[in-house]
């Protein structure tokens, strides 16, 4: 590296914001050369924080464990670059998060925000963006959604379903149908989020925004009241409802295509296993980043790394998340560690900053195939070439614009769902590009912003509890696996 930290601070090839006025500082150094490197991804963590000037932010992150103060910390956080290329992102988000130890997501997410990473909604801190998320694409009461299924979906689809806790016009007031909907003339791809985050959001600037106008699907999304952060068993009675409700409103033989953000792959895997109906109205699953084991790092997230008492407090579907939860280990033990329909897993071994494990078959994502319905794990990483961007840095959030995401759900669509398919599409090609084509900076950055989001939302979320939601009655009830 020809440049020293100070010099950086005003030259990096992000162009970097004075207090006053957003200006390209001129450097002296050749242009390109700045310009391909990505200087200020280059760095690691704190070296970043430094150029940033956000030595003492960091200092002060590390040293509380106050949600509020947190919230406040991070809302006076203000991008202090402005990122300009693709590459650029990619590095500089594998300087913040892809250290080999884990770090303080909280004081990671300063650095996000001070590189420019951060939502891009207009100077918005975190406590505006969370006040004004349920408005438009993250309603959670669309209540005008047809009525006119042509098979029962509710309180039953079929015998052996489990009961529903939530009303209908709730569970149904929380799908929502864009008005380009055909009802069943493209088949319906079902959108599900994931932990502190609305359906909305997640895929509008990522997979919704590319899948919008093809002839091979119709995006429809899930914005569960709660933003996911309540009971995941409950979490589940949507994506449950959900399935069946869409592919009976959408005429009497028409099946539904699953993908999910994180949480959102386990609560789907948990309607399949207790809602045995929505089995066979789904061709094909395809859950982004999910953790089907759970994470090590739901403790930390809970800011309760080294509390005696363990976990908490915490949001119930964070404690549910953790590795070794009750909830975990009952869906696994009822035969949720297989898939039930074909189903494509897609996932980032380097390096996801909230579901740990990631990689190899230990992997949170990882799905067996005890039932022989066809599954395909795919660790980007592991299918991209190395060193290709494909190959090379994503978050948790980065695998919704990751080439092959969007490339395998076409793939799979195309197929009559089933998996998606490795060998039948253009993996070089593909892993050519850091983002799907089709997407573009801003929405590269949206997708990044949602983590942000998500921490805002968790450090505001009213209930904290110290023990997970109890098992379901119909859950405990179930004998053995199946
Ligand atoms: C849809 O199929 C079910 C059987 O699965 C049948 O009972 C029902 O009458 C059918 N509805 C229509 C509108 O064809
Ligand atoms: C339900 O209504 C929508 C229009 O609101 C229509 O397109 C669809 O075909 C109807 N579904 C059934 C099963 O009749
Ligand atoms: C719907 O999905 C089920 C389960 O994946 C599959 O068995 C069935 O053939 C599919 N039906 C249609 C009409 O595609």
């Amino acid at each position: 590296m020809r440049f020293s930290i100070p010099h950086l601070a005003l030259g990096a090839s992000l162009a970097v914001h004075s207090a006053a006025a957003r200006a390209v500082v001129a450097v002296d150094e050749d242009p390109a050369a700045v310009q391909t490197r990505g200087l200020v991804g280059g760095l690691v963590g704190g070296a970043l924080g430094t150029v940033l000037g956000l030595g003492d932010v960091l200092k002060q992150l590390d040293q509380t464990r106050d949600p509020g103060t947190i919230l406040d910390i991070l809302n006076g956080v203000k991008p202090r670059a402005t990122p300009t290329s693709l590459p650029e992102v990619q590095e500089t988000l594998q300087s913040i998060y892809g250290a080999a130890t884990p770090t303080n997501l909280f004081t990671n997410v300063a650095l996000q925000l001070g590189a420019g990473l951060g939502p891009q909604e207009g100077g918005k801190d975190l406590t505006s963006i969370i006040a004004e998320l349920l408005d438009g694409e993250n309603s959670v009461d669309n209540s005008n959604n047809p009525t006119n299924v042509s098979r029962p979906v509710y309180p039953s689809a079929a015998a052996g379903d489990a009961p529903f806790s939530v009303p209908e016009a709730q569970l149904r007031a929380a799908i929502q149908i864009p008005p380009s909907f055909t009802f069943g003339a493209k088949p319906p791809v079902l959108l599900v989020p994931g932990t502190w985050s609305y359906g909305g959001s997640v895929f509008g600037a990522n997979l919704r925004k590319l899948l919008t106008g093809s002839p091979h699907a119709d995006p429809v999304w899930l914005n569960v009241p709660g933003g996911m952060m309540r009971d995941a068993q409950v979490n589940s009675e949507y994506v449950a409802y959900a399935i069946n409700y869409l592919s009976a409103v959408c005429g009497n033989n028409s099946n539904v295509t699953v993908v999910s953000w994180s949480q959102g792959g386990l609560d789907t895997q948990w309607a399949f296993t207790f809602w045995p109906s929505t089995r066979a109205r789904v061709s094909s699953f395809l859950p982004v980043s999910p953790d089907f084991r759970g994470t090590v790092l739901a403790n930390a997230l809970c800011l309760s790394a080294d509390s005696e008492l363990g976990l908490g407090p915490c949001d119930p579907a964070v404690i549910q998340q953790e590795h070794a939860s009750r909830y975990i280990e009952t869906l696994r033990a009822a035969g949720g560690d297989s898939a039930y329909v074909p189903t494509t897993t897609l996932y980032s071994g380097f390096f996801d900053e909230i579901v740990q494990p990631q990689h190899g078959a230990e992997a949170s994502a990882y799905l067996l195939d005890a039932r022989g319905v066809g599954v395909v794990n795919v660790e980007a990483q592991s299918v991209c070439p190395p060193g290709s961007p494909g190959a090379g840095f994503y978050g948790h959030a980065g695998m919704l614009y990751h080439p092959l995401a969007y490339a395998l759900v076409v793939d799979a669509l195309a197929h009559g769902g089933r998996t998606g398919d490795v060998s039948r599409v253009d993996v070089a090609g593909l892993c050519s590009h850091y983002a799907a084509p089709g997407l573009g900076l801003e929405d590269v950055l949206a997708t990044a912003g949602l983590i942000p989001v998500a921490l805002g939302l968790m450090l505001t979320s009213p209930d904290k509890r110290l023990v997970e939601p109890p098992i379901m009655p119909y859950a405990k009830a179930l004998p053995s696996r199946e």
